[in-house]
Order: C-alpha cells, then sequence, then structure tokens
C-alpha cells in the first residue's frame, strides 16, 4: 500500500499529472489513486470535488491537493459514479472551467471517476491538455443511466485520449457500451504485500480476542463498503445454513446507502445469525483484519469491476472466495488461486465456505497459490510501469506536435 511506494524503482522521468476525482470519501477508487498520486507527487496534483478523509489521506503523504468549490447540485448527487440529473450540467460546466485554469501547468489531466472525466472532458473541450480517463466501473444499466452512459462515452470517444480500465471485463462493458476499442489500456490495480507480511501473530490475537473467537471458530470476513451491491447480506444468508461460522462485516456506507446498512444490522438480530456478526465499521487495518480471519468473502450481486478487496485477501494468504463475474475472474482461478461462485447464490456460496472449512488444509492450498498470483500480478511495480507506459503514449505524441 501507499507507505512502501517510496520502495518502488521508477526508472523513467515524471510526467505532470493533475489527477482529478470527485470523491472525497475511501473508496477503492480513491485507494487506487493514492498510489499513483504518491508515486506521482513530486510533479503532480490531486484535484477533488468535495473536502473528506481522502484529502486528509493524501495530505498526510505529502501530496499536493485542492478542493474545487462543487455547487451543491453535484455533491448532492447520492450515486457513487453517475450523474443522476440534467440539472447537475450547469454544475459541472462550472467544474470543467476551474479544472481549465489550474491545468495549464500539466502535461495530461487523469480523471479518476466518472463525474470527473466528464467535467475534465469539458475542460479539454475549452483547451485544457489531454486527458485519460481512468475508468473504475462496469458500464451498464444496473450503475448508470443511460443518459450517463451515452454522455461518457460520447466525450471518452471525442475527448479523451486513452480510456484506462481496470480489468479486461470493464474494458469489454466499456465497448459494448458504444466506446471506442482502440483507446481501452487494461491497467491492473496493483497493492504492496509488505503491510500484510509485517501484520505479527500479536496482533491477529488482539483482533480475535476482542471478538471474543477461540482460534478455532472459523470467521469468514467481508471488507466492502455497505451496498446492496456489494452484497453482504448473500454472505448473512449463506450463514444462516452453518451455525458454527461467525462473520466480520468491516466497512461502512460510503455513497448514501445508509438504509442498506440499517437492514443488514436488523437482518442480522434473527435468531439464526444472532451473536456471530461482527460489525467493526470502517477500519485502516485491513490486513490484520484479514489475517484474523479464516476466509475472504467478496460477495457482488453484479460483477465486480476489479475488486481491491480480492487481492487483499490474497496477498493476507486467506482463501478468497468471490463471486464468477466481471473482473473478479481475472483475480482468481476457481480452485487454483481461490473460489468462484455464482453471484446471488446464498447456497453455493454456503457450500464453498462449508467446502474450504472442511478440507484437509483449511484452504492453505488455495490460499498459498492465490497469494503467489497476487504478489506476481498485481505488484505495485507492475501498476506504475503499466500506468507511466499509457501516459507515455499520450504525452509523447502531444510534445512533439
Ligand atoms: N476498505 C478499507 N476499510 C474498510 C473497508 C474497505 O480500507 O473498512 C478498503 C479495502 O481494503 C479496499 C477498498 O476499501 O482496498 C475497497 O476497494 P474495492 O476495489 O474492493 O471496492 P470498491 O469499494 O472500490 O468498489
Ligand atoms: C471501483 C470498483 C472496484 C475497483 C476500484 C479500483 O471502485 O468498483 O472494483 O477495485 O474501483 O479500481
Amino acid at each position: 500500500m501507499s507507505e512502501t511506494l517510496s520502495t518502488v524503482s521508477r526508472p523513467y522521468p515524471h510526467h505532470r499529472v493533475l489527477f482529478v476525482d470527485h470523491a472525497s470519501v475511501l473508496g477503492g477508487a480513491e485507494l487506487s489513486l493514492l498510489d499513483l498520486a504518491i508515486a506521482y507527487r513530486e510533479t503532480s496534483q490531486v484535484l477533488l470535488f468535495d473536502d473528506g478523509p481522502f484529502r486528509e489521506k493524501l495530505e498526510a503523504v505529502g501530496v499536493d491537493v485542492q478542493i474545487l468549490k462543487a455547487p451543491s447540485a453535484l455533491l448532492a448527487i447520492r450515486a457513487s459514479g453517475g450523474l443522476s440529473t440534467l440539472k447537475v450540467f450547469p454544475a459541472l460546466w462550472s467544474m470543467a472551467r476551474q479544472i481549465k485554469a489550474r491545468s495549464r501547468d500539466f502535461d495530461l489531466i487523469h480523471a479518476n471517476s466518472q463525474k470527473a472525466f466528464v467535467a475534465a472532458a469539458l475542460a479539454r473541450w475549452m483547451g485544457a491538455p489531454p486527458v485519460v480517463w481512468h475508468l473504475r466501473d462496469i458500464m451498464t444499466a444496473s450503475h448508470f443511466s443511460r443518459l450517463n452512459r451515452e454522455l461518457a462515452i460520447a466525450l471518452a470517444n471525442s475527448q479523451a485520449s486513452q480510456v484506462i480500465v481496470n480489468s479486461q471485463a470493464t474494458g469489454e462493458a466499456f465497448v459494448a457500451a458504444g466506446g471506442k476499442p482502440d483507446k481501452v489500456r487494461v491497467v491492473y490495480n496493483g497493492v504492496s504485500a509488505q503491510p500484510f507480511e509485517q501484520v505479527t501473530s500479536e496482533q491477529i490475537q488482539q483482533i480475535r480476542d476482542e471478538l471474543q473467537l477461540d482460534e478455532d471458530t472459523p470467521l469468514v470476513g467481508s471488507f466492502s463498503r455497505l451496498s446492496y451491491w456489494k452484497g453482504q447480506h448473500v454472505l448473512l444468508e449463506a450463514l444462516r445454513e452453518l451455525p458454527q461460522v461467525h462473520a466480520m462485516i468491516v466497512g461502512k456506507a460510503l455513497f448514501g446507502e445508509d438504509d442498506y446498512a440499517t437492514q443488514l444490522r436488523t437482518s442480522a438480530t434473527s435468531p439464526d445469525l444472532s451473536g456471530r456478526i461482527h460489525w467493526l465499521g470502517f477500519r485502516n487495518d485491513i490486513p490484520t483484519l484479514m489475517k484474523a480471519c479464516t476466509i475472504v468473502a467478496h460477495t457482488s450481486t453484479e460483477p465486480e469491476p476489479f475488486g481491491r478487496v480480492i487481492v487483499e485477501g490474497q496477498l493476507a494468504q486467506r482463501p478468497v472466495i468471490a463471486m464468477k463475474a466481471g473482473g473478479a475472474k481475472e483475480l482468481i482461478e476457481d480452485g487454483v488461486t481461490g473460489r468462484l461462485v455464482p453471484p446471488n447464490q446464498a447456497i453455493a456460496l454456503g457450500q464453498a465456505i462449508n467446502d474450504i472449512i472442511e478440507s484437509s488444509d483449511g484452504g492453505h492450498i488455495l490460499a498459498q497459490q492465490g497469494y503467489h498470483h497476487a504478489v506476481e500480478q498485481f505488484s505495485l511495480e507492475t501498476l506504475l510501469t503499466r500506468f507511466h507506459h499509457v501516459l507515455s503514449e499520450v504525452v509523447e505524441p502531444a510534445m512533439q506536435t
């Protein structure tokens, strides 16, 4: 993770990047941007539409962050990525003008979210430097309205120099929605193994003690924000049939899905679950918490674009169960580096949990194979090399014109 980026060698000159993100919460898109922003902090800046914990995290590691003046119409939108109404266009125009004004000394603009991209694309149209859209969402009707998709795709095709996608699945959905295939560059996220390797057995024991669980009690961990499509309810359903298994639910509602969080907590008070579901809220000690678990479960009901949590579970050397859809299929080979089960099927999930618990090695081989796969395929070095390569494709031709 971020603390270890200084150990990543960067044998290339830095581009001057203006990173733009609409959110200032700590979602996976922001935690992934943190890694990039740290690597480019000597030459670059981050612009956010809102103030919040992401700004604090960036500043704490010496990244130059500026908060734009976002009209309330834009901040009031509750969806994580999209734009819900036409009313926000004047607000986006205002953001575009601010981005344009601040982009003068940069080689390119990197837009880390859909809202940021729409504003950056308008800024490009006004004469700002080249724009790269880092698309981290699967552009389907489940997450984005038709207007949203059509607008973003039209702007991508006309204004974006490249569209970086976080998995093949994200790229395929972009093309299926009308995006130009020649703009797409796959750059998988990278996650450092180091914070996972620094976790001590005392820290793990402390978590187990706090939860009052002995070392033989199976504990399944969920580490996603609380949101219907992250599917924590599927895990709760699965555990109803596994009375010996406990669950650790880590994360909170980040994008206004508090009703879902309340429903989840209520459903966990039923007699068949009561006392077995441990609610930890948002935490910053994910490596320790994962290592305190027997299994890491990632239960999205919709195709997951990438799923940092899956790679983190592998780095924690725990068997990971994820859903057979989207980018997760690029992170796990079923039965080799983890388990994949059909989405939305609590029975299949319960069976996979039970299979691991009952197996002679308790999932040790799956966990080890997952760990080696994650270290080899999803390192920060690979991320930064690929990212630099994509930026070079954009910046160097632009410099020659
Ligand atoms: N995370 C965290 N604290 C929490 C819950 C989650 O730091 O309490 C982190 C988690 O470790 C992961 C990220 O949030 O790095 C979630 O990213 P992912 O790509 O899995 O999903 P997203 O929320 O972006 O869709
Ligand atoms: C988005 C996606 C998630 C991905 C993250 C980082 O938040 O939902 O799957 O891991 O971006 O790219």
